[in-house]
């Protein structure tokens, strides 16, 4: 190889690698949202879905003894949260009448941990007692306490109790058991562990958001993916239904719920616990620059494929147009005004907006047009996204991105998922893209599939890591149109998924990240901040020739060269790498390599450190480095200049 390290050929944009969150596989609601509880509103299509009603006789419609429990929905009195449970009791004792949630498939529950407990009460009088308690698979208990909720003006009140506790449990359970008197009223019944990111109530669950703040993301697209489009519009997602109390936050059923293609998962519902508040913290927790994903009017076309009329587009265009007020807007705007009152007055540093979740063809254009022209007019600086579609589409794909270049869009995003050896040959696939328009790429979604597109047999094989690794370094050299990219989807539950593959697995207690991940992590914590010429043989860039691939970055900040080499060969091969323009570099260079002898290793639970990164160093000469690349690797090499 030849490195012309004063020969720049494009900045990495701060955005380059970035990560991609849709509420999928239980990737908020029972993943990154710590929530414990399932149908903590009892709003699910079924209300006591994910309840269990703890008695002998059937309690729900009549009385039993006196004492009953009866599902009440009030539309007419709130909207957004209809229904709640009402408990009456005459004389009851603890252990005749009380409610089990088993929580997203079973709550993992630490020893030593402390929990909180919260309800939302109603009452005139004060003569119930709610006996909480945290309970094994077995029914052991972990943890318990008592709740007497005190206030008696028939209004809605919190009521908390927190608790330690004292054995860890996979698959624990919420138990209640009601005692006394008279009629209490309850709704948003819900447990959070403390240990939450930040330690922020209600928060996020820390060891997920710990792994993709070990990334470095340079931005987080949100909420999706296809929940952006929603079966249908009136389920499509609204960010402004996400904002504010918990209990005004309109649930709504996932698209991802009984997806056709792959596995039924019924209770799937959209709690927006994790809402745009708390993804624009998240950004700004992680250092990374926000790039939301509005509906531009069209349902998933997996789906419905329903529209909306372009005339009839105005909420939608307004959406776009409160969100960036929201995110941006000083606190005399209205909804400046709703960020500061939600706990933050400074802005969210809103510079992105993609508008549409592949969508495409002219339905598409017609509609993201109209969204164009209002966000221009009201904030020129902004800088949409517009979305292509698949690759695999086809015909529209290309049709869809030449019109998009035509109407000076700053960003397209493309989506792939296609086989590994996909990803080899597109190694090159930014070589020689149009350079004719100032439109910048965003490679919004793309997953190397092991066996094919949304097969549950996918694996997060090395295989499919080392292809993504070697086609991301078409990515980054390829910079100067490149600006964004990142892989789909981020998050999966091993209980409760609907696709295959994905970044990052974990279960109600642990956390795996798979090869792919550690592909991700040393692109985005070793990015540099310019490219430079790496040339094989002399000539050309590495794009396969005797299965090299190749790219290669300055950090401008450190000072440091930073070389990726992709050996996808099964054997070694050594690679001499001589270094123009250089005066000298230091006599030690780092060297990280993730590698494995076999393309069919994974992580597992029981195996995660199967595809790990190492350090090595590596002495250097003046102007050259001698390295071996092992079988089947990426290989890291960072080294002063001086
Ligand atoms: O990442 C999974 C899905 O793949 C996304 O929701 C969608 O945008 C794409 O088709």
């Amino acid at each position: 190889f030849t490195i012309q390290a004063n020969k720049p050929t494009a900045t990495v944009a701060p955005t380059m690698w970035g990560i991609f969150f849709e509420d999928i596989n239980l990737g908020a609601d029972g993943g990154l949202y710590a929530e414990l509880v399932k149908n903590r509103s009892f709003e699910f299509d079924a209300p006591l879905m994910g309840w269990k009603i703890n008695s002998t006789k059937d309690v729900m419609y009549g009385f039993y003894f006196g004492s009953a429990l009866q599902i009440l929905n009030q539309p007419d009195k709130t909207a957004t949260n209809p229904r709640f449970i009402r408990v009456t009791l005459q004389h009851t004792k603890k252990g005749e009448l009380g409610l089990t949630n088993e929580g997203f498939r079973g709550m993992g529950i630490k020893k030593d941990l402390r929990y909180n407990f919260s309800v939302l009460y109603r009452q005139q009088t004060a003569k119930a007692k709610l006996h909480v308690a945290l309970v094994t698979e077995k029914g052991d208990t972990l943890a318990s306490s008592v709740l007497a909720p005190a206030q008696t003006d028939n209004r809605w009140h919190k009521g908390e109790l927190s608790f330690t506790a004292k054995a860890t449990e996979p698959k624990a359970k919420l138990q209640l058991w009601f005692e006394g008197n008279g009629v209490l009223d309850l709704d948003m019944i819900s447990l959070f562990p403390t240990d939450t990111w930040k330690g922020r109530k209600g928060g996020l669950r820390a060891d997920l958001v710990q792994l993709l703040a070990d990334m470095k993301p340079g931005f987080i697209r949100f909420p999706g993916g296809c929940i952006v489009e929603g079966r249908d519009l009136a389920q499509r997602y609204q960010w402004k239904k996400t904002i504010g109390p918990l209990e005004d936050r309109k649930l709504i059923i996932n698209r991802w719920n009984n997806e056709v293609q792959a596995r039924p998962v019924p209770d799937y519902f959209q709690s927006f616990g994790l809402g745009f508040f708390e993804y624009f913290q998240l950004c700004e927790d992680l250092g990374a620059a926000p790039l939301p994903i509005l509906n531009c009017g069209m349902a998933c076309q997996v789906n419905t494929a329903e529209l909306t009329p372009v005339e009839s587009l105005d909420p939608y265009v307004q959406d776009a147009l409160d969100l960036i007020e929201f995110a941006n807007g000083s606190q005399e705007t209205k909804w400046g005004r709703l960020r500061a009152d939600l706990g933050h007055p400074a802005p969210f540093q809103l510079t992105m907006l993609g508008v549409g979740n592949e969508n495409f063809g002219s339905p598409y254009l017609e509609r993201f047009k109209v969204f164009q022209e209002a966000v221009k007019k009201q904030y020129p600086t902004i800088k949409l996204v517009g979305s292509t579609g698949l690759l695999s589409a086809g015909e529209v794909f290309d049709t869809t991105n030449v019109a998009l270049r035509k109407l000076n869009v700053e960003i397209v995003d493309e989506h792939n998922y296609s086989v590994p050896q996909w990803f080899l040959q597109n190694a090159k696939r930014y070589d020689t893209y149009d350079r004719t328009s100032k439109t910048k790429v965003f490679v919004g979604e793309y997953a190397a599939q092991s066996v094919g597109m949304t097969d549950l047999n996918n694996k997060n094989t090395w295989r499919t890591a080392l292809t993504e690794a070697a086609y991301m370094t078409g990515l980054e050299r390829n910079a100067d149109i490149v600006q964004l990219a990142s892989y789909a989807p981020l998050l999966a539950h091993v209980d409760g998924w609907q696709w295959k593959p994905d970044l990052i697995w974990f279960d109600n207690l642990s956390v795996m990240p798979t090869p792919n991940y550690y592909v991700q992590k040393l692109y985005a914590t070793n990015k540099g901040s310019v490219v430079v010429p790496m040339l094989y043989k002399n000539s050309l860039p590495a794009t396969g020739q005797d299965s090299l691939y190749a790219s290669a970055t300055i950090d401008k900040a450190t000072q440091e060269l930073i070389l990726k080499v992709v050996n996808t060969a099964d054997k070694a091969q050594s690679a001499e790498i001589k270094l123009e323009g250089v005066k000298k570099i230091a006599p030690t260079a780092n060297v990280l390599t993730l590698r494995h002898n076999s393309l069919e290793a994974e992580n597992t639970f029981l195996s995660p450190r199967v595809v790990i990164p190492a350090e090595t160093t590596l002495p250097t000469q003046p102007k050259a480095i001698q390295v071996e690349l092992t079988p089947y690797s990426l290989t890291i090499i960072r080294v002063k200049l001086s």
